[in-house]
């Protein structure tokens, strides 16, 4: 059986829905530049690939890539997963493919959540048949107790508790991946059912 999704609780007054700051911009901006010297401290010489994973983690690509000197491409993949609510399925399908091969490439898989893991589990099983040279994961946040798929991330912005987060790229709903911070969703009574229902 597959672990409960966490639906957003009403952690605010009254009845409207809102996103409490967890981390500030400045503290994600911080630690992207952190992350960004740790991987090319590690692979000081060579061509990195960053596959960044629609649509969640374009913001947290773009700020990373611009901070990783050195020779650096991009591409990009996009799942399904969790439909248009909190709830995940558990199944994982590709939408969109990546442009070109990676074949012996130094790959970044870069994600904005570790979940479940489910996605990345799949998303490495994928990458891993292509034959790259060596496959690294970064994500911006890492939620361990939600963990059922045994994958670690290898570059971790921020663990964080078992709360559904908004922004930086990350959505409800499609809505709120705008927003400058991450932030912890609140939804009223009425937002909480219609989430229950997804
Ligand atoms: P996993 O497959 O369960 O690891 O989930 C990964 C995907 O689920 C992420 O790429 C997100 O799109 C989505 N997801 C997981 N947790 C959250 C959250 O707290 N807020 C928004 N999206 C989430
Ligand atoms: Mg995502």
């Amino acid at each position: 059986m597959a672990k409960k999704a966490s639906k957003p609780q009403p952690k605010g007054k009254g009845n409207k829905e809102g996103v409490r700051v967890l981390i500030s911009r400045t503290r994600i901006q911080r630690r992207i530049t952190e992350m960004a010297r740790e991987i090319r401290k590690d692979f000081p010489d060579e061509p990195l690939h960053l596959v960044g994973v629609l649509k969640g983690a374009v913001f947290f690509l773009t700020d990373l890539g611009k901070q990783i000197p050195g020779d650096v491409s991009f591409d990009f993949i996009a799942v399904s997963s969790y439909g248009v609510g909190t709830h995940s399925s558990g199944q994982v399908r590709l939408t969109r493919d990546l442009d070109s091969s990676i074949e012996g490439q130094t790959v970044i898989v870069v994600e904005d959540i570790l979940d479940t893991g489910m996605t990345l589990q799949y998303l490495l099983r994928v990458f891993e048949q292509r034959r790259p040279k060596r496959i690294r994961v970064a994500v911006l946040l890492d939620k361990p107790e939600r963990r059922i798929a045994p994958v670690r991330a290898d570059y971790v912005g921020f663990t964080i508790p078992n709360e559904f987060v908004v922004g930086f790229g990350l959505d409800y709903a499609e809505r709120y991946r705008n927003l400058p911070d991450v932030g912890i969703l609140t939804l009223g009574a009425t937002e909480k059912s219609a989430a229950k229902a997804v």
